[in-house]
């Protein structure tokens, strides 16, 4: 297992991860299937140039050279908000579920925002019925604070997102 951010150079083996996390686990994402089909290798690419100022980059989870998972991690930059980071969008193939990647790429992630001067909590949120989801966040220290109902409409099914937070130490 190897996780390392991805760069443009992984922007066709993420399009097609990205596309079947939407299609597999819709109701573990914002975006849709739809939203995200018709986008450019161009596009995407651009996504995942791993902005300067450090405000959003994306890991990668690898099984030999093939990418078995991703996870973004959100640094807003305004003076008033940069003690916090946001992770979004984890997904882990089918294939390669509780085996510890996505433990291990979580972990990752969480080093990274650790190593970033300032920070104190990192916050995410998850489909309030997404039981192993929930359960890998509680398993390294997040701690649930309140859910927002019907946050998503999915099928015409409505879902909670449940927010959690991890307090974390500033190495400032
Ligand atoms: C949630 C997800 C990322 C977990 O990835 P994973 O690689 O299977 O996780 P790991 O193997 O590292 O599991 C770590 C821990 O998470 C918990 N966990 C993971 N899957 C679980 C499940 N199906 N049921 C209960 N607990 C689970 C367990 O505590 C597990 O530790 P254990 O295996 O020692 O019991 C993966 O199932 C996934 O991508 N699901 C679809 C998309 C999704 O829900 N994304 C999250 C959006 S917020």
């Amino acid at each position: 297992m190897e996780i390392r951010q991805l760069s443009p150079a992984d922007a066709r083996a993420y399009q097609s991860l990205r596309l079947l996390a939407l299609q597999e686990s819709p109701t573990a994402f914002s975006a849709s299937h739809g939203d995200e089909a018709g986008r450019s290798i161009e596009e995407v690419s651009a996504r995942l140039v791993p902005a300067k100022d450090g405000s959003i980059c994306m890991f990668g989870v690898f099984d030999q050279a093939e990418l078995a998972g991703f996870l973004a991690v959100v640094h807003p930059q305004r003076e008033k908000l940069r003690h916090c980071i946001e992770l979004a969008g984890m997904y882990v193939a089918p294939p390669y579920r509780r085996r510890g990647f996505g433990g291990a790429l979580l972990k990752a992630a969480i080093d990274h925002c650790q190593s970033v001067n300032g920070v104190r909590q990192i916050k995410l949120g998850v489909n309030a019925t997404n039981v192993a989801a929930k359960a890998l966040y509680e398993s390294v220290g997040f701690e649930s604070y309140g859910v927002e109902p019907d946050a998503m409409h999915v099928d015409g099914i409505f879902y909670g997102e449940e927010h959690y937070i991890l307090r974390i130490c500033s190495v400032a």
